[in-house]
């Protein structure tokens, strides 16, 4: 991946990365405990930025900032659950607290369910609501305070190409995607005179088990979900699915001073997957 490296001052022992697009900042990522959440925490912390690793998976958190750590980066775990306003209130508070300040917030957890309107269960559509859009939200009101102290700051909510275009039996978490690209458009109209940029990012297939699903499958049906997944990103333009340093790269462009003019955006980092129909003309 292409990569603009800090540089890393060896002289205060613990290479704590002084120079880099992030330097200085201070940034939340939420469900950075996997996938793409612990890619953007650890390409942030390779920008410079001090960053709090939340999440509900206290051992894969500890562990992504353990490895930001290791390689000479600034991060700390907070447990979150993103769907209670009171867990993310405090481990908004928590962050800025520990860091001095807030300046940066990636709104990247997120869960799926499978199933049309009518086999989908109210309990299941009311938690991917509350975890893929509330969440959202509450990670927005709860920053803003504190991006405000700083003069402004980037909010980066990580919507989906299902964001964007509808796919089979997944009518809630459809519905919680699309939900978020309107919510950072309102809320950009409301706080980017204030300096505060909020913009969504749409990744495509990623190579990650979201949930761990597949794990969690006994085998062949493993295999063959693997495969699967395979084969529908091989229909889009670019044939393959990302892997998560490729969305993670985006994260940092939205975050980062050089996005400056990017207001309310929905930037799509999908191979392709929305702008067009997949099949093949005979
Ligand atoms: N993988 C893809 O193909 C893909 C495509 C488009 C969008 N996305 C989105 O990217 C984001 C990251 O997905 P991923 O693929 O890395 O999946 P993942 O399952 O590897 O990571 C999601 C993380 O969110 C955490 N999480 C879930 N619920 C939470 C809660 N209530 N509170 C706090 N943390 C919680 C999980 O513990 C996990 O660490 C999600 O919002 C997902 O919808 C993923």
């Amino acid at each position: 991946m292409p990569h603009v490296s800090g540089v890393v001052n060896r002289g205060r022992g613990m290479g704590v990365v002084e120079h880099g697009r992030l330097a200085g900042k201070a940034a939340v990522v939420t469900g950075a405990a996997s996938g793409i959440g612990r890619a953007i925490a650890k390409r942030f912390a390779k920008e410079g930025a001090a960053v709090t690793v939340a999440d509900q998976d206290t051992g894969g958190g500890e562990e992504t900032a353990a490895q930001i750590r290791a390689a000479g980066g600034q991060a700390r775990f907070a447990a979150c659950d993103v769907a209670d306003a009171a867990s993310v209130a405090k481990m908004i508070d928590g962050a800025a607290a520990a860091y001095g300040r807030l300046n940066v917030l990636v709104s990247n957890a997120g869960i799926g369910t499978r199933g049309r309107a009518e086999e989908v269960s109210i309990e299941d559509w009311n938690r991917v609501i509350a975890v893929n859009l509330s969440g959202v939200f509450y990670g927005a009101k709860y920053a803003i305070p504190y991006l405000r102290r700083q003069g402004g700051g980037a909010i980066v909510n990580v919507s989906s190409a299902y964001g964007i275009v509808a796919a089979p039996e997944t009518a809630a978490y459809c519905a919680s995607k699309g939900g978020v690209i309107m919510l950072t458009r309102q809320l950009a109209v409301d706080y980017s005179a204030e300096g505060i940029r909020v913009n969504a990012l749409c990744p495509g297939f990623v190579d990650t088990d979201m949930g761990g699903r597949r794990a969690a499958l006994p085998s062949p049906q493993r295999e063959i979900a693997q495969a699967n997944r395979e084969a529908n990103a091989a229909l889009q333009p670019i044939g393959r699915q990302a892997h998560p340093d490729e969305i993670a790269a985006a994260a940092l462009y939205l975050a980062s001073d050089e996005a400056s003019f990017v207001v309310g955006a929905t930037l799509s980092v999908d191979g392709g997957e929305t702008i067009g129909h997949p099949y093949r003309l005979t």
